[in-house]
């Protein structure tokens, strides 16, 4: 498959204030700091306060990667999520509007823990079709709010939080140029990771997600260096979505990729779902573990079943992350 090329142009990322430790959900729920830990890699997670909106975090993210990008205005803004902040409309518009951003191409994307890699997609694909120069893409999470709080094998697993990039048109291996994108789906899995109808709370059979989680990772993972002509020694650094440290650790083996170069910060973060992988970069960036011209392999796994991989080269840019002001 051919592919015009796009190039991230700015980074942002933001997330609430409020930390949830371990040991905060241990003290009602039959679990441990010790258990969460070793299952999982997880030492705490950021869920919002009451009132605070996915949106809310949308727009200071995406606030952020414009001013990253050093830009005002975009011709298009793309949210992925999978808890907007009503089921219709789209996030998406009312986002774009609180940046500024009126009469601009605005949709959501909705692929759960892929929802970054569906979004790269759409926005490299408005590019391509000419309906826009510039594309704000979101991803934006507050999973806390439907998370049941007596289901031990969810609500220590999950956080909340936002990460965009700012994406304009480029090519090949210049900084920033993003490789040509793999996405897969299995509708068969679809009961795997659900908020069943008329109900209000996630559900999710780790076991069998965690199985298939590694499997198709490392398939994508692998596509996609075979489609940019890539192989696993010219990756600088290995972006996984942030499910839990031993899905992680065995997708870089699947993959061939040792250890020190995987990137992680969901001993902090915790899965935020779609905006897992933007949070991870910008983080990684932000704190210097990620420089310009750097190789990058990010791989995702989630409901639906959805999965996806893509090969990125770090853009010269100063990533803006940062907490979410005046909330609660
Ligand atoms: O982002 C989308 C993708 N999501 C994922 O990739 C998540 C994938 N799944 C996982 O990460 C893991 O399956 C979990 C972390 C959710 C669970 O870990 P596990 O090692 O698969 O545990 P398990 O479900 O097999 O449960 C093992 C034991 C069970 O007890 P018994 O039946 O052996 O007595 C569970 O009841 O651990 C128990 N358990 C817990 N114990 C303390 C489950 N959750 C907890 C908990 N604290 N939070």
């Amino acid at each position: 498959m051919s592919h015009r090329g796009a190039v991230i142009l700015g980074v942002g990322a933001s997330l609430p204030r409020r930390v949830v430790t371990n040991d905060d959900l241990a003290a009602r729920l039959d679990t441990s700091d010790a258990w969460i830990r070793s299952r999982t890699g997880i030492g705490a997670r950021r869920w919002v306060e009451p009132g605070t909106t996915t949106s809310d975090l949308a727009v200071d993210a995406g606030a952020r990667a414009l001013r990253s990008a050093g830009l005002s205005a975009v011709d298009a803004v793309v949210v992925a999520t999978t808890t907007p902040d009503r089921s219709c409309p789209a996030i998406a518009p009312a986002v774009a509007a609180r940046l500024g951003l009126v009469g601009v191409a605005a949709h959501d994307v909705a692929a759960v823990c892929t929802g970054f890699l569906y979004g790269l997609a759409n926005a490299v694909g408005l590019l391509a079709c000419g309906a826009a120069r510039t594309v704000l893409l979101i991803a934006a999470e507050s999973f806390s709010t439907i998370l049941d709080p007596d289901d031990r094998g969810t609500a220590v697993i999950f956080g909340d939080g936002a990460g965009a990039v700012v994406l304009g048109e480029g090519e090949g291996a210049e900084e920033g140029a993003v490789g040509p994108c793999v996405l897969g789906s299995d509708g068969g899995g679809a009961d795997l990771i659900q908020v069943p109808a008329g109900e209000r709370y996630f559900r999710m059979s780790g076991k069998e997600v965690f199985r298939a989680a590694v499997e198709r990772m490392t398939e994508a993972g692998l596509a996609a260096l075979a489609r940019a002509g890539l192989g696993p020694d010219d990756v600088d650094h290995l972006a996984p979505h942030q499910a839990n440290q031993r899905i992680c650790d065995a997708v870089a083996r699947g993959l061939g990729i040792d250890g020190s170069r995987v990137l992680a910060d969901l001993d902090v973060v915790g899965n935020t779902a779609a905006a897992s992988i933007p949070v991870l970069l910008a983080d990684a960036a932000a704190h210097g573990r990620l420089g310009a011209g750097d190789r990058v392999l990010a791989v995702a796994f989630g409901g639906g079943l959805t999965w996806g991989a893509v090969t990125l080269v770090w853009p010269d840019v100063v990533a803006d992350f940062g907490v979410l002001a005046g909330e609660g």
